[in-house]
């Protein structure tokens, strides 16, 4: 089927930041549609988000020029283009943005267009996306794997002011017996840190991603209260409700070392990897994302030396969806998971390479949103189409994340009996 037009337009994100919306239309009519996601706490390496940096304008992040290569070049470049060759669009984008990291036509414009297609093309075979994908990803292979949610439950680093140091903690409903009833148990536990917060006189506002945002004086703390939350739900710690965390801690790496800001000290790379280890010795921590910094290689190859057996290690600003950074991670053994985000890399044909490669190699690799988000669901329809087996979409509160999980609850109905929930053998596939 043959893409007759492409279209953009400048919306919204969570934020309320300015982010592309992008429409392809094939030759029956059929439209899909897609919009892109936005980080906060980037990786350097990520492929570039193209803003106007004009200052008349949504303080310089207008995305203008991005909407422009959309509504020009690329719907030049792909009008009379068969929409069914996904690898031939993104193949052709990338040639013409002619950059290593699309930095002339923008990844945000990039990826818009990508998506569209692919969402155009589900619609025209008349199937839902994750059906659509996960045919051509496994061909032959059944689809039908939910993802075992991380639900980003406290906010802090670059998610939330006057919180904790480390970014994200979520709970992992791992002992569920299915996608419904592990968002059930999160919201359960939610609700029970919501209370435990009350009571303790600590604020229960929310930061970016949908968690509580209370102000800490120490990371550990943090951890402790969704353990209490866990057990205040009438679920047991570890089998059935596990802890994930990602520290972020690129934001916290400054002159070789990390600056635990709220504690008031200054780690090394050894002395962090020691804090992992106690942790996971104390608390039912089954991962920890970004646990060392995306330019930290020797302190990444420590800690998966020292943890790596007992705890899953997922490079985010590390690896940045990128198959050159991740063979290089693999090569190294500095992480066993990759965290995917469609936005770092651009073109869905990149990113479904990314998780082959990690599958490939024995790793996990977690779908994730970002902390800038909309009503988009495509990372939802990837999770299932490359059986990841995770999805990382923050709290099960507002909408922007609320749409990630509402989606997968109507992908789990849609699947009857093929779908299949693997709670916590996913940390057995790992080699
Ligand atoms: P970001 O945060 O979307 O702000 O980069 C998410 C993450 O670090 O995983
Ligand atoms: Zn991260």
């Amino acid at each position: 089927m043959q893409i007759q037009d492409v279209r953009a337009r400048e919306l919204l994100d969570s934020r309320g930041n300015p982010t592309l919306e992008v429409d392809v239309e094939l030759g029956d009519g059929t439209v899909g549609r897609a919009i892109v996601p936005s980080g906060a706490s980037t990786g350097a390496y990520e492929a570039v988000e193209l803003r106007d940096n004009d200052a008349d304008r949504y303080g310089g992040k207008g995305v203008l020029t991005a909407l422009g290569h959309v509504r020009g070049e690329l719907r030049e470049l792909l009008t009379g283009r068969d929409a069914d060759d996904q690898t031939g669009l993104d193949r052709a984008m990338i040639e013409a943005d002619g950059t290593s990291n699309k930095g002339r036509l923008g990844a945000n414009a990039i990826l818009g267009v990508s998506l569209a297609a692919a969402q155009a093309t589900a619609n025209a075979h008349r199937q839902p996306l994750y059906r659509y994908l996960g045919e051509h990803y496994a061909p032959g292979s059944s689809v039908g794997t939910l993802p075992v949610p991380m639900c980003n439950v406290l906010n802090g680093g670059a998610h939330a002011s006057d919180s904790t140091d480390f970014q994200e903690f979520m709970f992992m409903p791992v002992g569920a017996p299915s996608f419904r009833e592990g968002i059930r148990q999160v919201v359960e536990c939610y609700q029970q840190l919501k209370r435990i917060l009350g009571e303790r006189g600590l604020n229960t506002n929310v930061g970016d991603e949908g968690g509580f945002a209370p102000s800490l004086s120490t990371n550990r703390g943090a951890v402790e209260l969704l353990v209490e939350a866990i057990e205040a739900a009438g679920q047991r710690p570890g089998e059935g409700m596990a802890i994930a965390l990602d520290p972020a801690t690129t934001e916290l790496w400054a002159d070789g070392k990390y600056d635990l800001e709220r504690e008031g000290r200054v780690v090394t790379s050894d002395e962090l990897a020691q804090l992992w280890g106690e942790w996971v010795r104390d608390f039912p921590i089954v991962s920890i994302e970004d646990g060392m910094a995306e330019d930290d290689w020797d302190g990444w190859k420590t800690v998966t030396a020292e943890h790596g057996d007992s705890v899953q290690l997922v490079g985010d600003d590390l690896l940045v969806t990128n198959i050159e950074r991740l063979q290089r991670g693999i090569d190294e053994r500095a992480a066993n998971a990759i965290l995917i985000k469609l936005n770092q890399i651009g073109t869905l044909t990149e990113t479904l390479q990314a998780i082959k490669m990690a599958q490939d190699a024995g790793w996990n690799a977690v779908i994730s949103h970002r902390s800038g988000e909309t009503e988009d669901t495509t990372i939802s329809h990837l999770a299932v189409a490359t059986g990841a087996g995770q999805i990382k979409a923050g709290a099960t509160a507002r909408t922007d994340r609320t749409a990630k999980y509402n989606e997968l609850l109507r992908i789990e109905e849609d699947l009857g009996s093929d779908a299949v929930y693997p709670g916590a053998s996913i940390f057995g596939r790992q080699s």
